[in-house]
């Protein structure tokens, strides 16, 4: 996740801080978990130096006044699972039309933008988020999508684009939301058969609730995220 270290006062504390956070990180989360962590701020800090954007952050959606309850909170996918996922796409990279579920500030869809893909979207439920995403993804560098756009939207009620083949899910939301949004793709497939991919990261909840779906076969999984393809 993304909460980003705050150190504030005098300048000498930082030395003292520091060391002190690092022994407190390494003991509860041990050396490996300790690298991860430095792997993960330094990808984050390169990532938004490299497109020029301002993704990182934890908002409850409480804070955002999210009326949903099956809402999780904002935090962007690390820049290193971005990094790795999106070439598992077993698409050309010319005929991807990428759908981030639940965009937040963008990152996700900047990561995508970045990639020659012929569309990507963003939908959210969150209005400022919704604008910080565009924002990100006006004043993006290296962005080489044909076309990028973010959708105020609760996924439940969006209508899935008749072009979309690839599905992208981080942490968005569950519950009944994650039902409809299921039964969306599900018929979308329906009335335009086409070879669809779906990339959900940390969705346990996805997982369980594509199980019994006769049109979708999860292809791989790992610790973070699993990828599923149309039968
Ligand atoms: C964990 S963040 C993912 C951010 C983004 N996909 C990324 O990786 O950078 C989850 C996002 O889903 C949004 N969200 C929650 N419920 C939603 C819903 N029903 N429809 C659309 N967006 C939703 C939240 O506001 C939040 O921005």
């Amino acid at each position: 996740m993304d909460a980003e270290p705050t150190v504030k006062g005098n300048p000498s504390l930082l030395a003292i801080g520091w060391p002190r956070k690092a022994f407190d990180y390494i003991r509860s989360y041990g050396l490996g978990g300790f690298a991860e962590q430095i792997h993960h701020r330094i990808a984050t800090w390169h990532g938004e130096r490299k497109f020029g954007v301002s993704t990182s952050g934890f908002i409850e959606p409480e804070e955002l006044g999210i009326q949903n309850p099956d809402a999780q909170a904002y935090a962007a996918l690390g820049y290193e699972h971005l990094r790795r996922a999106l070439p598992e796409i077993p698409f050309p990279d010319s005929q991807v039309v990428f759908l981030d579920y639940g965009a937040g500030k963008g990152r996700a869809l900047v990561c995508a933008a970045a990639r020659p893909f012929r569309k990507v979207i963003g939908v959210e439920i969150s209005a400022e988020l919704v604008a910080i995403a565009r924002q990100n993804l006006a004043q993006m560098k290296h962005r080489r999508a044909a076309r990028a756009e973010v959708h105020y939207s609760d996924a439940a009620a969006f209508p899935v684009p008749d072009d979309v083949n690839v599905f992208f899910l981080f942490n968005s939301f569950i519950g009944w939301t994650l039902v409809e949004v299921v039964e969306r793709m599900r018929q979308s497939h329906v009335l335009h058969p086409r070879d669809l991919f779906v990339i959900a990261f940390n969705q346990a909840e996805f997982d369980q609730c594509v199980r019994g779906e006769t049109w979708l076969r999860k292809v791989e999984e790992n610790a973070y995220r699993a990828l599923y393809r149309s039968v």
